[in-house]
Formats: structure tokens, sequence, C-alpha cells
């Protein structure tokens, strides 16, 4: 049978006390939905309804994608009524699948132990084992073990309350009969609502066999209601990324202090030291050793470069044997060629440094290509803004810019020149020739401090 994945998220996530409506809270740096959204790609399942109410326009916008399918459930009359406003957009003879916007964790492979159950027109139901059972669904069985219904907290007695298997919120079912024990909830029930769990008693009573697969770890259903619940979850989150990276033979100070909001992939033997952020796309080599404090987004690192500690880097590239930093920051446009070298508070944006070339110290290269086997002195500035538009400087190979150098771009320092420290030039200087610009040196003799007045 072919699959639809129905979303709930029109739940108001009043405990959150946000303006931003709950499914739009990021873990990791990714909205829970897009968590949830994730996961329905995982298990190739192509037509996703989303169930919307509250802040229902910041929602569809932050997931603009064409092949959602939305459904607005303008009031909250309970999960059952909720799946039913989807519906209308689900044919017979599918497979539904019911997953919670606000239930991140859940892992593909435990998805596809469900269906599985459910292939044959079967219903299933995903359950966990928990100490504390409290506020959740409790799964009731018959002697023989089949799923007769799913009491809710406040609806059960005390002999169902001792039940610690619970009902995660992740149901499948076929659609045409679905639609018929949706059509037939009533709410009759402690909440007043129409509870989607009633579906497996109806289930149960038509003679459809319900299947409860147990997920091995409670993490997974975790659902997040509140701030609290939020922080755990980006923990755990992080944590089963940093086992994932070092099991692919990254090694890791400190698994518990590393933050991964994206992607990062990494080659063997990497080092990362404590405190590091990542974010976007980071792709790093082989024996790369990133310093304690980086904050590294959408950037590539070559082989063997070292990162010293406390460096910011966006949108750049870094080639292999690189040293960078401590106190670097590299902005969008970084391009660091094999070898080269950013020393401490050196700033560079939109710039190529090439091959070996040396940036050391207290520095600002912006809008340049500076060739390779250049050394810029501590204190050199790139000058490349007129108040109104952006100019370029480049610096041929092996050139030696001095000390405290400003350089007015346009402007080009040729191959093997040499400009002076302390020069601010803005003409170009030949190649292989000494070029400097300093006013003539005084020293005025005899002459006295000031000294304080006296009262
Ligand atoms: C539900 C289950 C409970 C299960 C628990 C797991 C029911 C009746 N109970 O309880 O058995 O143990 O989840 O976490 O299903 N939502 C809507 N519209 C509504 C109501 C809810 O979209 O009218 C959405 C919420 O945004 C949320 C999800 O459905 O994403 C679950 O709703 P919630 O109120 O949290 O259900 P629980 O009471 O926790
Ligand atoms: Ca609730």
């Amino acid at each position: 049978m072919d699959l639809t994945t129905v979303i709930l998220a029109a739940g108001q996530g009043t405990r959150m006390r946000s303006a931003l409506p709950k499914v739009l809270q990021p873990l990791a740096g990714k909205p829970l939905l897009g968590h949830v959204l994730d996961l329905v790609a995982a298990i190739d399942c192509s037509d996703t309804v989303v169930v919307y109410g509250h802040g229902g326009k910041a929602v569809q916008a932050a997931f603009p994608a064409e092949t959602l399918k939305w459904a607005e459930q303008a009031e909250q009359l309970g999960t059952g009524h909720a799946v039913k406003m989807a519906m209308p957009h689900i044919d017979d003879g599918r497979l539904v699948l019911v997953l919670c916007g606000d239930v991140p964790l859940l892992r593909p492979a435990t998805l596809q132990a469900l269906l599985s159950t459910c292939a044959n027109g079967d219903v299933g139901v995903l359950t966990v084992d928990i100490d504390d059972p409290t506020g959740y669904g409790r799964i009731v069985r018959d002697t023989s073990g089949f799923v007769q219904a799913i009491v809710e907290q406040k609806d059960a007695s005390p002999d169902e309350l001792t039940v610690r298997e619970i009902n995660s919120g992740v149901i499948c079912a076929p659609s045409a009969k679905l639609r018929q024990w949706l059509d037939a909830l009533s709410t009759d029930n402690a909440q007043g609502e129409y509870y989607l769990t009633d579906v497996i008693s109806a289930a149960a009573n038509d003679g459809t066999t319900v299947h409860a697969v147990k997920a091995d770890d409670p993490d997974e259903v975790m659902g997040i209601n509140d701030r609290r619940q939020l922080a755990a979850a980006e923990c755990i989150y992080q944590h089963r990324l940093a086992n994932e990276l070092m099991d692919s033979g990254v090694s890791l100070a400190d698994p518990a202090r590393i933050d991964i909001r994206g992607s990062l992939r990494s080659g063997q033997d990497t080092f990362i030291d404590v405190n590091c952020v990542f974010e976007g796309d980071v792709v790093l080599g082989e024996r790369v050793h990133i310093g304690p404090g980086a904050v590294i987004k959408n950037t590539t690192i070559g082989d063997d470069t070292v990162i010293h500690p406390h460096c910011v880097m966006e949108d750049s590239a870094i080639g292999a044997r690189c040293q960078i930093g401590p106190f670097a920051r590299l902005r969008p446009g970084a391009e660091f060629a094999a070898g080269s070298k950013a020393g401490n508070f050196v700033e560079v944006k939109k710039s190529h440094i090439g091959e070996g070339s040396k940036v050391n110290h207290l520095t600002y290269i912006g809008d340049a290509t500076v060739g390779r086997d250049v050394n810029v002195g501590a204190g050199t500035i790139t000058c490349n803004y007129d108040g109104a538009n952006k100019h370029h400087t480049t610096i041929g190979d092996e050139a030696f810019i001095g000390s405290g150098v400003n350089l007015v771009a346009p402007i080009t320092v040729g191959a093997g020149a040499t400009v002076g420290a302390g020069s601010t030039i803005s003409r170009d200087a030949p190649d292989g020739e000494l070029t400097l610009n300093r006013a003539p040196q005084k020293t005025i003799t005899g002459w006295q401090r000031p000294v304080k007045k006296k009262r």
C-alpha cells in the first residue's frame, strides 16, 4: 500500500511561552517540524499532509515545498479531530502514518519496523516501556497479549495506571477504515476531546489486528512541550551526532561539548577540541586539528590543517596544511591555498591567499588576490572601501609587505615587490622593487615634555 504521512502540528505549544509556533522552535538549528519532515523523507514517503492551526502562516512560510499538503484545524478539538482534518487529502487504499510535529528524535528504522507490520492492512502503534508513564496513554492488552485499547491518563482505572507501556502517539492504519473509525469518534471522555487513540479500540472491535511495535529507546518518542524538554532533546540529539562522528574515526576532546547545527562530515583522525560549534555544511579533511572555541559555518577545511583556538569562520575554503588563528575571523569568500597561514587577530574577507603565503598578525585583507609565498606584515590593511564602492587589491607571488602598510585599492603590488613598513601606498608597486612612502623622520633636540600645572 502507498504511504501518506499526516503530521500533527496544530497545537499551540502554550508551555513554550514563545511568540514562535512550537513546531518552529529550533533543535540543532533546525525547526522541530523540519526534523520530522527529514524523517518522512528518510522513509521515502512522498505524500505528506501537515495539520496546522496556531501560527499556521508562519509554519507554512517556513516550509514552502510545493509537495507538502496543508490541512487547517481551526479549533483544537483533539488528536482524532486533527487527523480527520487531513483525511480529505487522502484517498482510500493507502496506508496512513500519523506523526507528531513535536516528536523529532524518532529514527527511520523504528518507523520502518512499525510500517512493515501494517503492510497488509493491519493497524500499528509505536509504544515504549518507560519507568514513569504519568501523562501518557497506556497500552491495554488482552490476556493473549493483543492490543485492545489505549486509555488516556485522565480516563484510566487504577489498574490501567500501573501499565508502563505507553502510546508514543505514532500510529499507522489503512485509510478507508481509518476514515470510518474517525467519523465514529465521540468526545465522551475525561477531556471532552476527539481522541485519535480511540481508533485502536475501534480497530480491535472490528477484528482488525493491532500491532504494538516497541521502540528500544524511550528518547526516540520524546515529545517537546516546554523549553526544558527542548534543551533535553538538544542534548540527546547532540550526543547522537557526537557518537556518529566518533564511530566514523573523529576524536572529540569531550563529546558533551560539541554542537552541530547542520551537517558535519570529516575524514579520519581529525581531532576536535572542546566548545566548538558547527553550522550549515562543514566538511573536514583527514587529520584536521580544530582547537577549542571554534565557530565554523559552511566551510571546508583540508587535510592536516590546524585551526588554533577561538577562530570564527563562515563560507570559507581552507586547503591542506594551513595554520589558522588563534583568534582569526574568516568572513564569506575567504580562501586559503595549501600551506598558507592566517595568524592572530587577522580578518580575511572575499580574498584568495596563495600557497605558502602568511598573514600572521593583526591584519585586514578584503577583496584581495594574494599570490604564493607572500609575507604580509603585522597590522597591514587593505583599504578596500571608499565609502561607496569596494575595490580590489592584487599582490603578486613572493611579494613582501612590511608591517603597518595601508594598501589603498584598487592597487597591484608586483611579484617579488617589497613595500616598506609604515607606508600608505595608493599607486601600483612594480615587480621586484622596493616601494615605500614615509614622512621624513625628525628629532627635536632639547624638547621638554609638558608637566602638570601646580595649583
Ligand atoms: C497524546 C496521546 C497519548 C500519547 C501522547 C504521546 C491522544 C488522545 N493521546 O497525548 O496517548 O501518550 O500523545 O505524546 O492522542 N494536536 C493537534 N490538534 C489537536 C490536538 C493535538 O494538532 O486538536 C497535536 C499537538 O500539536 C501535538 C500532538 O497532536 O503535536 C499531540 O497532542 P497532545 O495534546 O500533546 O497529546 P497528549 O495529550 O500529549
Ligand atoms: Ca497534551
